[in-house]
């Protein structure tokens, strides 16, 4: 090609030429018993027959009243399902099971220490509980629908009895992953404008009992700083009457929850009938705002959702003991621990620690004593496994019929250890791409039907209907080798319904870039925009690159820039800030931190590289500590002074740090690179070879900005 054609073709139309794996077929003995196993499921589900198909997944439900309207299309992109249709989600997910299923496990909490026993939790008991804390938030908390409560709960049975009690009451929840900083809760408490923070003594992992307490401390202080006043800290005990924090209980405004529960013996709370669009609860994630969005999730749309998903795609049946090793703090625990398990009457095993705790036979441990069929993991939990224990899961007999990958894109050779190491050949494998914001899956083989393909996740899911896009919007066709950005054509009930508090951002993060025609109430105007880069492969599989935004997946974990950025600017020194992936071998990605200091101030002194390191700690958590800070002498920037992040992930990670030409001051990036990669390389840190994927990846990062 010549100089001058090289320049008119963007990067995402180079063609990329994947190298296309093998196809895995379902086990015969699988499909025997799938819960979908006639192909003309696909028919029913086509775009002939939507929105009406969602109509399958809404009558897995009990309404109290049942919808007049499937898809209400009158307000986009605020779409409306199933509207008229009455509901409570506690219900569905505990009371209408009493009557077959009072006694089965409804729960099995696993602790992390194995000197404790597993406990078992019944639907009757989970009823049971889940009654009295209704009660005690109705009554001595003066909570009402509507409401807002914030949780910081770690792995307990008691998350999910505190979902349920707010589900009950119509109150929305909006729980923080516990690994979260109090600073990081507090921030989520202002925005969610919450009086109540439920939180615990303490917790198990790895072996240590961690004083959770402490955190509420700090998150009531950080509410405070934004305006908001916690009224009442609810404390449950790791050992109810035993207090294991440190943290002094502030009279008046901490209660230790066991202790009120007695006033509430045995009481029973009426399930609240909600209209279908009542908000169930907040789930806050990163995105390209600085600020973390509380994406609102509805009660009839999200339930049918994950209830119909958990169906076909995690074929959970009733006898079935299934587990999904993610954290109930993330959106996949909510959807595929709690809700749409529960939905179904299924029995869910919640385990409190990690993965390696004592030893990495561990999982295949509990899997075993249980007598789990289905295992769902993210890439990160199995890299570990491969790595600490490649041959532990052999030496258990335990049997999985079905695994699940989810959270981040999966290396085709990790996916085969997971498929032969951890499923014994036996099991299928679904590898489901999807979003905080979207409820349920968006992409995946249906697990019966459709062969699997390591690295891909396979076609859109029943009633979803993707599409690849470049940047102008056109259509990237199957089958040509390009990336683009992966968007939805049309709504589902599992979307959210806004970002809490401001609707704006809602429209113009999401559904801006490709909106046809502002003006038009017909859905096909109004694509969903995920955020991701992807390719499509010819026989209509897609393979998900990774955030086209800035937003850093560490663990399966999302890191937006702006909040590490932020973190850093706190330190008096930093003028500037930028945080770019690095590749991880067991982690997926870590984040490095670039800073550049205040004028006059010499990068040798002030230990400043800890100093930024314990400031993301403290406004974020652990995991968003960085690998490394370079401190440089100035950042990359285009001329409107936006500091170029790519340049600085492909430095980080030894790729080619593409065209620079266009940028304000092109000479920083030489400096900046022989810096830190001769850095690197004396600190041992060789990178190695970028595979395709992860080359895309870099050049898209920060794409959609
Ligand atoms: C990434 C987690 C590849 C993706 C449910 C997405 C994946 C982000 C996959 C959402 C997958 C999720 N393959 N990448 N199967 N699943 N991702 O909101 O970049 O925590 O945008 O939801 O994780 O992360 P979130």
């Amino acid at each position: 090609m010549a100089k001058e054609e090289e320049v008119l073709v963007s990067e995402a139309q180079i063609a990329v030429h994947w190298r296309e794996e093998e196809y895995y077929q379902p086990p015969p003995k699988f499909i025997g018993q799938a819960n979908a196993s006639d192909p003309s499921i696909f028919e029913r589900f086509s775009e002939e027959h939507f929105p009406e198909c969602f109509k399958e997944y809404a009558d897995l439900l009990t309404w109290d009243h049942y919808w007049h309207t499937t898809l209400d299309t009158s307000n986009p992109p605020f779409w409306k399902w199933f509207v008229g249709g009455r509901l409570n989600a506690c219900y569905n997910c505990v009371d209408r099971h009493l009557a077959t299923d009072r006694n089965k496990a409804a729960l099995i909490w696993v602790p992390e220490p194995e000197t404790e026993d597993t406990r078992v939790i019944t639907y009757q008991e989970l009823y049971i509980r889940v009654n009295e804390l209704a009660a005690l938030l109705q009554d001595f908390c003066g909570v009402k629908t509507g409401d807002r409560v914030t949780f910081h709960l770690p792995m307990v049975p008691e998350l999910p009895v505190s979902m349920l009690a707010c589900a009950r009451l119509g109150v929305i929840h909006s729980e923080v992953f516990g690994g979260f900083s109090g600073a990081a809760c507090g921030d989520r408490i202002a925005d969610s404008q919450s009086r109540i923070l439920v939180t615990m003594d303490g917790y198990y992992r790895n072996g240590e009992l961690i004083d959770h307490k402490a955190k509420a401390d700090e998150a009531v202080k950080a509410a405070h700083e934004h305006g908001v006043e916690v009224e009442k800290v609810l404390v449950w005990r790791r050992y109810p009457g035993q207090y294991v924090s440190k943290s002094p209980m502030i009279a008046g405004r901490d209660f230790f929850v066991d202790e009120v529960l007695k006033d509430y013996h045995r009481k029973v709370v009426e399930p609240v009938s909600l209209p279908a669009e009542a908000p169930l609860f907040l789930m806050y994630t990163s995105g390209t705002t600085g600020r973390p969005k509380g994406c609102q999730h509805s009660t009839g749309g999200y339930l049918a959702y994950v209830t119909g998903t958990s169906k076909y795609y995690q074929d959970i049946h009733p006898e079935d003991t299934y587990w999904c090793f993610a954290d109930i703090g993330w959106i996949t625990g909510h959807s595929y621990i709690v809700y749409g398990p529960l939905s179904l009457g299924a029995t869910s095993v919640v385990y409190e620690g990690v993965p390696v705790y004592p030893d990495p036979g561990r999982p295949w441990r509990i899997a075993e004593q249980l007598g789990v069929t289905i295992f769902h993991t993210a890439p990160t939990t199995i890299r570990m496994l491969r790595k600490v224990g490649p041959d532990e899961p052999k030496k258990y007999n335990y049997h999985f019929k079905h695994m699940t990958t989810v959270g981040e894109p999966i290396e085709p050779d990790v996916w085969r250890w997971y498929y032969n190491a951890v499923g014994k050949g036996e099991a299928v494998i679904v590898d489901t791409w999807w979003q905080t914001e979207n409820g349920g899956f968006l992409c995946s083989t249906l697990p019966a039907l459709k062969p699997m393909k390591p690295g891909s996740c396979g076609p859109g899911v029943l009633g979803i209907y993707p599409v690849i896009y470049d940047e102008k919007g056109n259509v990237v066709e199957a089958g040509s080798g390009r990336a683009g950005n992966i968007c939805i054509r049309n709504p589902w009930p599992g979307i959210f319904q806004t970002i809490w508090g401001q609707p704006e951002r809602f429209v113009q993060i999401y559904y801006e870039k490709y909106c046809r025609n502002k003006e038009s109430t017909d859905w096909r105007d109004w694509p969903y925009f995920a955020g991701d880069g992807a390719v499509l492969a010819a026989d209509g599989y897609f393979r998900i690159l990774g955030r086209v935004d800035d937003v850093i997946n560490v663990a399966g974990h999302r890191l937006g820039t702006k909040e590490l950025e932020s973190a850093s600017l706190t330190i008096e020194e930093v003028a500037e800030a930028a945080g770019v992936p690095l590749m991880d071998e067991l982690r997926g990605r870590v984040v490095e931190m670039y800073i550049a200091l205040k004028p006059g101030l010499n990068p040798g002194r002030g230990d400043i590289e800890e100093k930024v390191a314990r400031a993301i700690e403290t406004e974020i958590g652990k995991i968003a500590r960085p690998k490394n800070t370079w401190i440089v002498a100035d950042m990359p920037k285009t001329r409107s002074g936006k500091i170029m992040r790519r340049v600085l992930a492909a430095i980080s990670n030894f790729a080619d740090v593409g065209d620079t030409t266009t940028l304000a001051n092109p000479e920083i990036v030489e400096s900046i690179r022989r810096y830190v990669q001769s850095e690197k390389l004396a600190r041992g840190e060789t990178p190695r070879a970028l595979s395709q994927q992860e080359i895309e990846e870099i050049k898209l990062f920060g794409s959609a900005e």
